[in-house]
């Protein structure tokens, strides 16, 4: 949620921060700003994309600033709420990402002490709170002011005639991009990829002083080291490639994040690693936790461990699990979130590990804040996902669940072979399904025309019906719902009819025959029908109005091909609507406010 970035060196930092700033619109992009520093602070921001604030404004010269792309949580994007903000004489900027709960209160506090606030945001109490403390040491004020906030931030604030950033975070990320006599600061890796890969992470409560040659930083008035890490995600990684969308270009990059992410955990050739093998695991009941498209994955790592292995599985939304009375009785607690920075899933963590719990993290982004806190982590290698809607990164979080069950499967190894020659294969299947777009989207053109649609899906491919209609909904705005197939007659019968179009995800496995006569039962009512069906199912073909054909896989397998179909889908009738794919209204990357 919102993006910030700081740049201190010997260039212009005006064109660098807009660059970074540009990189960074996937963690929100209802406003935007900049502050640059020389003889005096001088800001520039305004309620619209970073593309049309560049044109609009003026040359601001100075070699030390910081940008803000928001994603608003208290005030509507406007002009005024627009970060960075202020204190009353300009003398101190800040930006911020997070949330400050007790703003109101520190807010009527200030006002007595005479500053005047203009914005409706929380943000706006720490330039005052800082410029209350300030005489002269930005650091030790910033140090003091953070003592009486309560909430998350990652904040960078720079004062006039100091030339240095002074960084701080509690519960939402912030990353150092080490530079020769510059450094960089963001919320997020893609924003600095253009001008460095040697970053260091801050850990929650430190707090950093940047100049052009160093950084410093202290945790609880002690000065820490903190590790540097080498970037290998590339510029190219995170650029468009000719696609005309993020999504579109995430989507084509499958077959290769399949291969990167299996070839990771083990060579051709090589034996599957079992965690209880390495001593660190046995699989016994198992809790699995995450957000959004994260959570569809962890629902099918459910039906997946427990038809493999017949052990237990609970799935929880982390949202939900923070709130649970219930303390977790689990063996192995696995949190899946792609950035590794969704605070929900953080919270999960950690109240996972407050009780005692061992925690397996499954994220893509390395350093991320949840692969830090975890007690084991195993990454994914989809590469930086910039769209807002995940989609690579959901089938490199079903490689990393396959990859983590097979191991623990009970059952005999001929079929275990199989199963792993067949999971290596996945790539040329996925890519069989990127073959068939055009046919995919003459019928994401027709699901377009509607407002209502509904996903079906039974077994391992219900997640992926629940997956399609988050995906329709998400970039496309179409009302869309995702069921469970046996639950439509329990309820959303009353909504089906011509105008109410169903996708159906069908498999080749135990569900079938039921899925058949969902279908039969939804034909009844007139709704049009699309199936996403194994290659030569005539049964179902004549069934239905319209059919996608992917590849026949191992039932387990099946979510793979089918998320391809559906993500496909999703796209091509949000291009029919012309809506913006990548920037979806309302929506951010990574969601760091709970
Ligand atoms: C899906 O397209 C969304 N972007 C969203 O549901 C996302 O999956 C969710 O916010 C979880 O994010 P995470 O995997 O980074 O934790």
């Amino acid at each position: 949620m919102c993006g910030l970035v700081g740049y201190i060196g010997d260039k212009q930092a005006q064109p660098i921060l807009i660059n970074c700033l540009t990189r960074l619109e996937y963690r929100g992009y209802d406003s935007c700003g900049i502050a640059v520093s020389s003889n005096e602070i001088r800001v520039f921001k305004d309620a619209v994309r970073v593309k049309v604030l560049e044109k609009a404004m003026p040359r601001l010269s100075g070699t030390l600033g910081i940008g803000h792309t928001r994603w608003a949580t208290h005030g509507e994007p406007s002009q005024v709420n627009a970060h960075p903000h202020c204190d009353c004489p300009g003398r101190i900027a800040v930006v911020h990402n997070g949330v400050i709960n007790n703003f109101q209160t520190l807010r009527q506090k200030l006002t007595k002490k005479g500053h005047r606030f203009v914005s409706g945001t929380d943000t706006e109490v720490l330039p005052h709170l800082i410029e209350e403390y300030y005489d002269g040491n930005l650091e030790a004020s910033v140090a003091r002011a953070l003592k009486e906030v309560e909430g998350s931030y990652a904040i960078l604030v720079l004062a006039v005639g100091e030339p240095k950033l002074v960084i701080a975070r509690r519960d939402s990320p912030i990353v150092v991009g080490l530079g020769d006599r510059e450094n960089y600061i963001a919320s997020d890796v893609p924003a600095i990829l253009d001008y460095t890969s040697r970053v260091l992470y801050l850990e929650d409560d430190d707090i950093g002083v940047v100049t052009a040659s160093g950084v410093r930083v202290k945790n609880n008035s002690s000065e820490v080291r903190r590790k540097e890490h080498k970037i290998s995600w590339t510029v190219e990684d995170a650029q468009k490639g000719g696609y005309e969308h993020f999504m579109l270009k995430e989507i084509h990059e499958q077959p290769k994040v399949i291969r990167d992410t299996i070839g990771g955990y083990a060579a051709e050739g090589e034996p599957v690693v079992e965690l209880a093998a390495t001593g660190e695991y046995e699989l016994g009941d198992v809790l699995i936790l995450a957000c959004g498209t994260s959570y569809h994955a962890a629902l099918i790592g459910k039906y997946l461990i427990e038809e493999l292995t017949r052990t237990p599985v609970r799935t929880e939304l982390a949202s939900e699990f923070n709130y649970c009375g219930r303390t977790s009785a689990e063996n192995v607690s696995i949190v899946i979130t792609q950035s590794g920075e969704t605070a929900d899933a953080l919270k999960a963590i950690k109240r996972l590990r407050g009780e005692g719990c061992r925690v397996i993290v499954i994220t893509n982004v390395v350093g991320s804040t949840a692969s830090r806190i975890a007690d084991r982590v195993i990454y994914t290698r989809a590469g930086p996902e910039i769209s807002v809607a995940a989609t690579k990164s959901f089938i490199a979080q079903l490689m990393a669940l396959y990859w983590l069950t097979l191991p623990y499967s009970k059952i005999d190894t001929r079929r275990l072979d199989n199963l792993i020659t067949e999971l290596r294969q996945l790539p040329g299947k996925v890519q069989q399904v990127l073959d068939q777009e055009s046919v995919i989207a003459d019928c994401a053109r027709q699901l377009a025309k509607f407002d209502d649609v509904f996903f079906i899906g039974r077994g391992i491919n219900c997640p992926v019906a629940l997956e399609g209609a988050l995906k329709l909904k998400e970039v496309s705005y179409i009302h869309a719902e995702g069921y469970a197939a046996g639950e439509l007659k329990h309820g959303p019968f009353a909504l089906l009819g011509k105008d109410a179009p169903v996708v159906a995800v069908v498999a080749r496995d135990h569900t079938y025959e039921a899925m058949l006569t969902n279908i039969k039962e939804v034909k009844a009512r007139h709704s049009p029908v699309t199936a996403i069906i194994g290659e030569g199912d005539g049964e179902v073909e004549e069934l239905v109005d319209t059919i996608v054909t992917v590849p026949r896989v191992e039932p387990i397998f099946s979510p793979v091909v089918n998320a391809v179909a559906i993500q496909l889908l999703a796209y091509y009738a949000a291009r029919e609507r012309g809506c913006p794919i990548d920037f979806p209204r309302n929506l951010a990357k990574s969601v760091t406010v709970e």
